[in-house]
């Protein structure tokens, strides 16, 4: 309750010094001595409990091979929350055979693929009854919103099994019209064993955007889930195997990325790999691919996304888009526009309002209601934030606000803003993956797609402009995988994602995920008699 009221009061504080903008320096220290106040306050005890911790391979949970364990943590305050089997090498080998048995054998392939959808069905269904289990879980491991958990994230798992549910039974090929005197159809079949590596940024998206499709196809899996955030995966496991996946179709081991990650990337009976990370490690899971024995690799990276702002954009409008495309999950997205580039006539506009809203934002528990920022995933990716934010301040961008820890306990950041930012410095280089807004400026559209494509990224964009012309340019002329016009952070099941350049390889969700995890075999039979051409 005293945490309520806290956050309350410092977003009225806020609130009342937009009206008088002078007052800023004054709430900056407000804001500090209540951050102080808040992180004393006791964490809320998360409405769930941790049933799973071991590694679910053929059906079962069992221990690692190894018998050690890792900790999960609570970010809110650094504390171990549970201690997880640790897969690695031999587990993994244990779980792909038990997928490889499972896929060469059945039952999976060979079930019809109206079967399969009804499994995908019921299982969206034990989504929606577990909704807020899942939800308190994924907030208590990975620090984001309780409430961004439950209404958005968790539906969508339950979203994109429908939707690929709805696939599976609808996948066919082609009959071919070539010359000669044969029958030439093409056979759309699964391809095999899949591997999946996911990040902690999005644990049960991640998953839902992975292992919907590749059961949708007929694949069997096994998944490794990021060493921060190993539970929710196993819980969702479990609720596959209650809605009558077989065993061995879907396998989920606990680790690390050098161990465990290393050795599904490179193991010879492994099919395929999908990937979803940094661009650092991608390369290493190409290679391990490519090295072992060519398996089929798709890769979803990272981003420095432009968010550009044209002159005649609505500008209240790009304000809170382009704070949400930044701030959102705390600021932890491969996509997030992390360029914010704002036309010189509307620059200083556009800034103040900015400043604003991110000294508005509410940080806090991310189970209390109303909050709009928990903390960092850990340690590492918390300091990291707070050495780029050193950074932009040695290399003299201007910090219009924020650039600290929030509160002294676990890994909040304060929503920080830069202004004068060059293209050259690291912060407008580097994917910084935390609270940290970069506002460049600039004069003609020609300019701004030519600085907007110079990066080694090519993720995502967002266009802001009333104007059809320039918004059908800009967004001919971005070189990257989406590209958001007058909205932002825009995700359906049916809309394809993926990267241009260094962002990764391939697309995710939508049809095009379906060519991820399917073979094409051409069937050629001669005809007896060629006049039945
Ligand atoms: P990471 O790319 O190293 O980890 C992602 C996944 O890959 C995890 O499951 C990890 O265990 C696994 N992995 C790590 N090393 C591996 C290896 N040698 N072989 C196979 N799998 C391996 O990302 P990390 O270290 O968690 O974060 C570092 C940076 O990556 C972040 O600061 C952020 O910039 C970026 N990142 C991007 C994400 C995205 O959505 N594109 C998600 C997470 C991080
Ligand atoms: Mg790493």
């Amino acid at each position: 309750m005293a945490a309520r009221r806290i956050s309350g009061f410092i977003s009225r504080s806020l609130s009342s010094s937009i009206a008088s903008p002078g007052r800023t320096c004054n709430l900056r220290s407000e804001i500090q001595r209540f951050s102080t106040a808040a992180a004393l306050q006791e964490p809320i005890t998360p409405p769930v409990r941790i049933n799973y911790s071991q590694l679910l391979i053929d059906g079962k949970f069992v221990d690692a091979a190894s018998g050690k364990t890792f900790p999960a943590f609570d970010p809110r305050t650094g504390e171990v929350i549970a201690n997880v089997a640790e897969g690695d090498a031999e587990d993994i080998n244990r779980a792909v055979s038990a997928a490889r048995k499972a896929f060469d054998e059945g039952p999976w392939p060979k079930m019809t693929a109206y079967e399969r959808s009804c499994v995908l069905l019921r299982f969206a269904d034990l989504v929606e009854k577990h909704n807020d289990e899942l939800a308190a879980l994924e907030s208590w491991n990975n620090g984001k919103t309780y409430e961004q958990a439950a209404k958005s994230e968790v539906p969508m798992l339950a979203r994109l099994f429908r939707y690929y549910a709805g696939w599976a039974d609808k996948i066919h090929g082609l009959t071919v019209p070539a010359d000669g005197p044969y029958h030439v159809q093409t056979l759309h079949e699964p391809i095999g064993v899949a591997g999946q590596i996911i990040p902690w940024n999005f644990p049960l998206l991640m998953f839902a955007w992975k292992v919907g499709p590749a059961l949708a196809c007929g694949n069997t899996i096994v998944l490794k889930s990021a060493e921060q955030t190993p539970l929710t995966a196993l819980y969702a496991a479990k609720l596959l195997l209650e809605a009558g996946l077989p065993p061995g179709v879907l396998n989920v081991v606990s680790g690390f990325g050098p161990t465990a990650g290393a050795a599904l990337a490179s193991h010879m009976d492994v099919d395929k790999i999908a990937f979803t990370g940094s661009t650092e490690t991608g390369k290493i899971v190409q290679e391990l691919a490519a090295k072992s024995n060519l398996k089929a690799v798709t890769l979803e990276l990272g981003g420095k996304s432009p968010f550009i702002v044209c002159e005649d954009a609505d500008i209240d409008k790009a304000v809170e888009l382009a704070h949400f495309a930044l701030f959102f999950n705390q600021g932890q997205c491969c996509c997030a526009g992390s360029r914010t580039f704002v036309h010189e006539r509307v620059h200083e506009e556009f800034l103040e309002k900015s400043k604003a809203r991110a000294l508005r934002r509410t940080v806090g528990d991310p189970f209390q209601k109303g909050i709009e920022q928990g903390p960092q995933i850990d340690s590492e990716q918390f300091e990291k934030i707070l050495r780029y934010i050193k950074s932009g301040v040695e290399s003299n961008a201007t910090l219009e606000c924020g650039g600290d820890r929030f509160g002294s306990k676990g890994f909040y950041v304060q929503p920080t803003v830069f202004s004068n930012v060059k293209d050259d410095m690291l912060i407008a280089k580097d994917e910084i993956f935390g609270p940290v807004q970069s506002i460049l400026k600039f004069k003609e559209i020609d300019e701004v797609i030519k600085r907007a494509n110079a990066t080694r990224y090519g993720l995502a964009a967002g266009v802001f402009t009333q104007n059809l012309d320039t918004a059908n340019r800009l967004s001919r002329a971005l070189r990257a995988g989406t590209v958001w016009v007058n909205c932002f952070d825009v995700f359906d099941a049916a809309i394809p994602f993926g990267g241009y350049k260094m962002s990764g390889i391939g697309r995710e969700k939508g049809i095009y995920s379906l060519h991820n995890y399917l073979q094409v075999k051409a069937v050629v039979t001669a005809l007896k008699n060629p006049a039945w051409l």
